[in-house]
């Protein structure tokens, strides 16, 4: 049985997609959903579907019952994630797995961005609790930016503070295929995977990009940090999440999300997608 936490989320329906499509029978697919109402986005993929919160250690023990291998997706709380990842792996241990994968972050041991330090405990949670595991630490999704487009076509500006910095973003459905293909094979216990896209891009490229498939112009504007979280607040975001996006971008400018090798093409067999490919979807 293969156990899918965060089954209700984008990135979690894509790996669930990617296993039926490697050929995993549905049957041997447990997807694990926080919230109920949310099995519908999951309709029509016959697996079969048990609740549980990260927060609730009882309701992991009960659905990871019968797991051979469990797909942790980290949370997306803003706090107390740790703990809820803690949770996890300790229902982990207690279902006796062959093997515990984790969406880490890219570089999550040594970079500055602050959202690594998270990562970096539940790493040290896994290499304590002895289950065996693999650590996919996967660089940025492309649809940080891609989900924006229509905004910044709309302003003309894309604003940010990363400077220079290149970011090696791939797509989710990357991700997702890696996180299968982890799942399904054998031999990747043990390791930890630094995953990203082959190329990494510059803030002023993503603009040119959007430049030329959309046919209208973008500029990148670069900011000092401080005047970028004022110019977030001022469009309406609150303070602690335009703090959060400067940081990611001063991490991006110190080269803490760039190309990080090849394991991500070799663990999907295909280039990841292209930041040209992801724009011109978005736009098409
Ligand atoms: N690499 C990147 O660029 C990037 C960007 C954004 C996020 N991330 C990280 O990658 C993760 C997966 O990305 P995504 O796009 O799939 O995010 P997402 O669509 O927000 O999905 C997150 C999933 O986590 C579940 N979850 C959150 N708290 C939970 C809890 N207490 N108990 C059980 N389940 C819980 C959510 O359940 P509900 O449906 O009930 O909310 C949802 O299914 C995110 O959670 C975040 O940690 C990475």
């Amino acid at each position: 049985m293969i156990v899918v936490t965060g089954a209700s989320g984008r990135l979690g329906r894509l790996v669930i997609d990617q296993l039926l499509a490697r050929g995993t029978d549905p049957d041997s697919i447990i997807a694990v959903i926080r919230n109920p109402a949310r099995e519908v986005r999951l309709q029509g993929r016959n697996l079969r579907i048990r609740h549980a919160d990260y927060t609730d250690p009882d309701s992991l023990r009960t659905a990871f019952a019968g797991a051979d291998r469990i797909l942790l997706i980290s949370s997306n709380a803003g706090r107390g994630r740790i703990a809820h990842h803690r949770n996890v792996v300790d229902a982990a241990r207690n279902a006796e797995v062959d093997l515990l994968v984790y969406t880490s972050m890219l570089r999550a041991d040594d970079s500055g961005i602050g959202l690594a330090i998270d990562h970096r405990e539940t790493e040290t949670a896994i290499a304590h609790s002895q289950v065996p595991s693999v650590i996919l630490r996967n660089g940025w999704y492309l649809e940080n930016y891609t989900e924006n487009l229509a905004t910044d076509l709309a302003t003309g500006m894309h604003l940010g503070s990363a400077g220079d910095g290149r970011v090696a973003a791939a797509a989710r459905i990357d991700y997702a295929a890696a996180a299968a293909a982890v799942l399904t094979d054998d031999g990747h216990a043990g390791n930890t995977y630094e995953l990203a896209a082959d190329f990494g891009f510059t803030m002023s490229e993503l603009a040119e990009t959007v430049t030329r498939v959309s046919g209208k112009p973008l500029i990148y504007t670069d900011l000092p940090s401080g005047e970028h979280v004022k110019a977030l607040v001022d469009a309406g975001i609150p303070e602690a999440a335009a703090e959060l996006y400067a940081d990611w971008d001063a991490g991006i400018s110190r080269g803490d999300l760039d190309v990080a090798g090849p394991k991500l093409r070799e663990l999907i067999g295909r280039a990841p997608t292209s930041l040209s490919q992801a724009v011109t979807a978005t736009l098409n």
